[in-house]
């Protein structure tokens, strides 16, 4: 592991005086949520068109909850070390807010309270036909049995999880939240993002442009490598407690 690296990432936090982090799909790898680029990632397997369009969850959502089922299901999907470092180094006022694309609410399961999810989650559900809200709990045993959930008030197929779907907009009250808080921060932590997915791969360099400093954790390198001040290369689950235990 990049020691001297993590040293120096530890004393960048501590003397941040609003420090942000932003994360992608590689924070939770860990976990076994499987990435979306790279070798094994699901838009290998998955048409996003198909999967995650809401026209092509509207046509048919059957694809969707495969791809959810895969995203959640397949594993016991639990917090990892990685989650739970952020989580503690926000209740040591070292982290004033978590924004992420992570559809899979493991932040919040870690302890993160200050969490912005840009894409949304699939914690919550709504019926497209009658409103009705659920939760993912509900749903849950519907698709492992391999089928669609059905609305129980009326029975329409289409509960659609608050997610943000190809052709969405993306929640405009948490992007301008995002926004802000990349503007103001003197330090934004990158970490496991191949940050290709704009609006979001755009944070970073407002922080930039606004005097701030910027450090990346990753398994690889991504597409805006030369943005960072400081690059951690390896696994989130691993860094992350290693530079909490520095600071502890
Ligand atoms: P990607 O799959 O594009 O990138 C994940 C990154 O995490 C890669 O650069 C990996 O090298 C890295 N990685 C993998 N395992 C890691 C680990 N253990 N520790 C640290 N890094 C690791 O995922 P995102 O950047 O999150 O959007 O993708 C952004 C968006 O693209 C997603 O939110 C999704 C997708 O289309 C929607 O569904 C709207």
């Amino acid at each position: 592991m990049e020691k001297e690296k993590i040293k120096q990432a530890a004393e960048m936090i501590e003397k941040a005086d609003y420090p942000v982090v932003l994360t992608g799909a590689g924070i939770s790898a860990e976990s076994g949520v499987p990435t979306f680029r790279g070798k094994s990632g699901l838009w290998k397997k998955y048409d996003p068109e198909a999967a995650v369009s809401i026209s092509g969850f509207r046509r048919d959502p059957e694809p969707f909850w495969n791809f959810a089922q895969e995203l959640l299901l397949e594993h016991d999907v639990q917090p990892n070390p990685g989650h739970i470092a952020l989580a503690q180094l926000e209740d040591l006022g070292l982290i004033e807010l978590v924004i992420t694309q992570n559809i899979d609410f493991l932040h919040q399961r870690s302890g993160s309270n200050k969490v912005l999810e840009l894409h949304g989650t699939l914690n919550k559900a709504t019926c497209l036909n009658c409103n009705k809200k659920y939760d993912w709990e509900d749903l849950v045993p519907v698709i492992k049995a391999g089928k669609i959930p059905e609305c129980d008030n009326c029975k329409s197929s289409k509960i659609k999880p608050d997610i943000v779907f190809f052709g969405e907009r993306l929640p405009e009250a948490a992007l301008n939240q995002a926004w802000e808080a990349a503007e103001r921060s003197d330090l934004m932590i990158v970490i496991g993002s191949s940050l290709a997915v704009y609006p979001v791969a755009s944070l970073p360099a407002v922080t930039q442009d606004n005097g701030g400093k910027l450090i990346y954790i990753n398994a690889d390198s991504g597409q805006q490598d030369y943005l960072f001040d400081l690059i951690i290369q390896g696994k989130a689950g691993e860094i992350l407690p290693e530079i909490l235990k520095i600071i502890n």
